[in-house]
């Protein structure tokens, strides 16, 4: 991506960004925050069984919000949390610095830059609780070198990014996922629903957050 991305308040009036050249968003216009904790929060992390160690893998890392709020999960439940999400693009200082995720969640904002400033490619125990990678990477020609519980995928959108959420790439997760292992994103795409089963998950629509009637929660059988 060539242009600086352009911050946005949202209904929620947490922040997030619209990429121009796209004419796409990083998070749901109707609430930032309430999207990450509707989707992937209260349907991703939370129908893990309170399984700990848990591994968790974000595909679009993005601002970080997932990460910062997942962090804040493990803290309250006491769970530990290795995080990986791979990114391409990753953000400018000048850009994360702006985001208010910190002070809607009440959160130190020293937590939220440090997650930003951490070396990429390799793992960091971030807290007890938090060991995060972050991968710089294209998910595109990404190989998974481990197993995952839990995937947030979080990619642009179908319309605008179609080769991420194409079948081949879905089979790598749905490889790399465990049994019993959650593929949870934010589209409700027929398409999308019929290329996960045919993948070989199961599949459910489960209600949105705002502004968004349904979404898409599919799990890998076998436990
Ligand atoms: C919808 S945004 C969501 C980001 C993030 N989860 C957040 O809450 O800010 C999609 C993200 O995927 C990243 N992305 C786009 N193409 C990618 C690729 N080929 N490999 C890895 N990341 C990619 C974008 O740069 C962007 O950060």
């Amino acid at each position: 991506m060539t242009t600086k991305p352009i911050l946005i308040e949202t209904g929620d009036h947490s922040h997030t960004l619209f990429i121009p050249e796209m004419d796409e968003y990083y998070h749901s216009r109707f609430g930032a925050i309430k999207e990450s904790l509707h989707i992937f929060i209260r349907n991703g992390y939370e129908k893990t069984n309170k399984k700990d160690p848990l591994h968790i893998f974000e595909v679009g890392f993005g601002t970080g919000l997932n990460a910062l709020i997942t962090f804040m999960k493990a803290l309250q439940d006491n769970r530990k949390i290795f995080y990986s999400g791979i990114e391409l693009y990753p953000l400018e200082p000048s850009v994360y610095t702006q985001l208010n995720y910190p002070k809607i969640l009440h959160v130190d904002p020293s937590i939220f830059l440090k997650i930003h400033e951490l070396s990429w490619d390799r793992e960091h125990r971030f807290s007890n609780n938090f060991t995060i990678s972050k991968i710089h990477a294209d998910f595109l020609h990404y190989r998974f070198t481990r197993k995952y519980d839990l995937v947030y995928f979080d990619a642009f959108g179908p319309d605008k990014q179609p080769e991420m959420w194409e079948e081949s790439r879905l089979k790598t997760i749905f490889e790399a996922l465990l049994p019993g292992g959650i593929f949870i994103t934010y589209s409700a795409k027929g398409s999308l629903r019929r290329t996960l089963i045919k993948t070989g998950f199961r599949v459910k629509r489960i209600p949105g957050p705002p502004g968004k009637r349904e979404i898409i929660f599919a799990i890998k059988p076998g436990k």
